[in-house]
This record gives structure tokens, sequence and C-alpha cells, in this order.
């Protein structure tokens, strides 16, 4: 009989996908790829992943970046933070380890942004150590194969799922090891729905499959309600121009431009007075749009106000000059696209 990681490793020498970050697993490339798939899926992050490394192939050229540049490239994928830390985790890679990476768990858990997940990534994929990635793949196939009856989320399942899954991998290669059953996570045991348990290599061991319970698991805790809160966007047209301003160094969104903003929600004399206050001659004001955008621990539920005006502080740009230079997170493009669609931008 095959034992454990020996099903895993014929599966994945069966199903494996073929992903770019595969083709020449560095630490760089393990680095970049980890990062971009934390809350983003991997047929989205493909393109993002090819883009990034063919203009920052190694860890010098992302060490000697502006982070404008990489914050542009990562227009999209939400969630700047991890591009910002990913420069600077390169900057780290340079300055303390003369450019080679890291291969202990200590030394790579010292580089912003790398936490426990991403360091084993590293440590098993890039440098084949005994280490396990434990993310939501690894837990849920875990989940499922004890029929684990605790809350997923908690810090207590992480361990037991790392030491449930290490203290069965013992000789095949740790790379294949982690990413078979990521893979296993992301084709066959399914977060959404029956998982595929017919083409499982571990159906015959998994307790909810025994059961037939396998969407009853794992076990997570009722979600909890999101704090909403009422923003005003002031959408300034100038010229056909739109007026954005980058925003404050700290909080959400941080350095990364936008359209100005209010909190709370004002009526249209309510705005027009606020305006005056901050000296703002209002040429024309157009109905008001809603959009909401959802982020991991909040909603902004915006209202946004289309201002004609004969200026304001704010940097005017063309459509042409903000999708070439400005990377617009992805909570005002709805506000964006609203505008295009009423012919204001040129
Ligand atoms: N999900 C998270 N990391 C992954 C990886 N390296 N390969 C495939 N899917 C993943």
């Amino acid at each position: 009989m095959p034992t454990f990681e020996e099903k895993l490793k014929t599966y994945y020498e069966e199903n494996g996908r073929d992903l770019p970050w595969r083709e020449n697993a560095s630490p760089y490339t393990v680095l970049l790829s980890e990062v971009m798939l934390q809350q983003t899926r991997v047929e989205a992050v493909k393109a993002y992943y090819r883009r990034f490394l063919s203009r920052f192939p190694d860890v010098k050229s992302l060490a000697e970046s502006e982070e404008d540049e990489v914050l542009k490239l990562w227009e999209g994928l939400g969630y700047y933070s991890r591009a910002r830390n990913l420069r600077k985790a390169a900057i780290a890679v340079m300055e303390n380890f003369d450019g080679e990476f890291p291969s202990s768990k200590k030394e790579l858990l010292s580089l912003p942004g790398v936490g426990e997940y991403t360091s084993s990534a590293i440590a098993s994929i890039a440098f084949h150590k005994k280490d396990i990635a434990v993310d939501g793949n690894l837990l849920r196939v875990f989940a499922r194969l004890t029929s684990y009856p605790h809350d997923i989320k908690s810090p207590k399942a992480k361990e037991d799922c790392y030491d449930y899954l290490s203290s069965r991998l013992k000789k095949i290669d740790p790379s294949i090891f982690n990413q078979s059953l990521m893979d296993l996570g992301e084709i066959t045991c399914i977060p959404n729905g029956a998982p595929h348990c017919e083409s499982c290599p571990l159906a015959d061991i998994c307790l909810a499959h025994k059961q037939k319970l396998e969407t009853s698991f794992p076990v997570v805790p009722p979600k909890k309600e999101k704090p909403h809160k009422k923003m005003t966007v002031l959408l300034f047209l100038k010229d056909s121009k739109v007026g954005i301003v980058k925003r404050p160094a700290s909080g959400l969104l941080a350095n990364l431009y936008g359209f100005p903003m209010e909190e709370g929600h004002y009526d249209e004399n309510a705005l027009r007075d606020l305006l005056a206050s901050k000296g703002i001659k209002v040429l024309r004001m157009r109905p008001m749009i809603k959009k909401k955008h959802v982020f991991t621990h909040l909603v902004w539920d915006m209202e946004g106000y289309p201002i004609e005006v004969a200026d304001a502080p704010v940097r005017f740009v063309s459509e042409k000059e903000r999708q070439e230079s400005y990377s617009l997170p992805s909570a005002f493009k709805g506000l964006e696209e609203e505008l295009l669609k009423l012919n204001l931008l040129c």
C-alpha cells in the first residue's frame, strides 16, 4: 500500500498544475507568487505575476525600484500593503543578507510581510526543507481528513494541521508535498460545493468522506457583520479631467492616489456649505452616485458627487494620464467607471 505522502506524490505527478511560478522556483519567485496569492485566486494572479517578474526579474531590481512603480504593477490586486512589504523585503535581502535569500525560518521571518505561512512556503518550495505551509487549502483538506470538530480559524487548528501533516512528511520532497496539498485543496477538495472525492488519492482514509459529511467540514464560526462606514466622495471635474489626491501615509489605502473624501453622508446643501467653507467654488453639481466597496474588515458606503469646479486643491488628470501613471485602488474604480459612462472624462 502506498503511504500518505506517496499517494500525494502520484497525485501531483498526474494532476499538478503548470503554474508560472513553478517553472524555475527560487526564493524570490516563491515569495512573489505567495504574496500575490494571498487573498487572490490563482487564475487572477498568473498575468500579474508574469508582468511583475518581467519588470523586476530579481531581488536586486525590486530593491532598486520606486514604490509608485511597484504599486502601479499591483493595481487591481488590492491589499497594497503586500506590495509595499514585498519591496521592503527585497531591500532587506540586499541590505541584511548580501542579496542572498536566507533559508532559515528565523531569518525569513525577519523580512517585512513574511509570516508563518510565507516563510514555510519559501523554506519548503524553494529550499526543499521539511516544513508545512498551512493555508486555507491545507486546513480544509486536514479538517475533512480528520473530521476536525473545532473552529478551523483558531490558532489551535493551525497547530493541529501542522502536526498532522508534518508527521506524514517523511521521505518525499517537501516542495512536492506542500504543492500537492495546495493543488488537492484547489482542484479536488474544493471549498464551495461538493468536493470531487472520486479523484482524491486520500478518499479511503478521509473521515468526512466515510460519513458522507464532506461539506460539513471545515467547521467555521458564523460570520460577523462588517461595520459600514459612510463616505462622501468628491469627484471634482475641470476641463473633463478628474481631481485625485495622494492619500495619507497611514490608514486604509495609505499613500495611494484616490478621490478626495469626507467621512459621513452630506445632502447637497450641506455639501455646498462644506465646499464653500474650503473656498471651493462650485460651477455645477451633478446627481449623486452610490457605490459600495467591501474591504476585509469594513464596508465603505460611498456617495460620490461629480462637481464641476473652477479649481480645487487636487491634481487634475485626464483618464489617459490616470491610467498610465496613477494606480487607482479598486474601491474607487466603480465611481471612475460611472464618470466615464456619463462622458464626463476625456
Ligand atoms: N495557493 C497558494 N499558494 C499556491 C501555490 N504556490 N501554488 C498553487 N496554489 C497556491
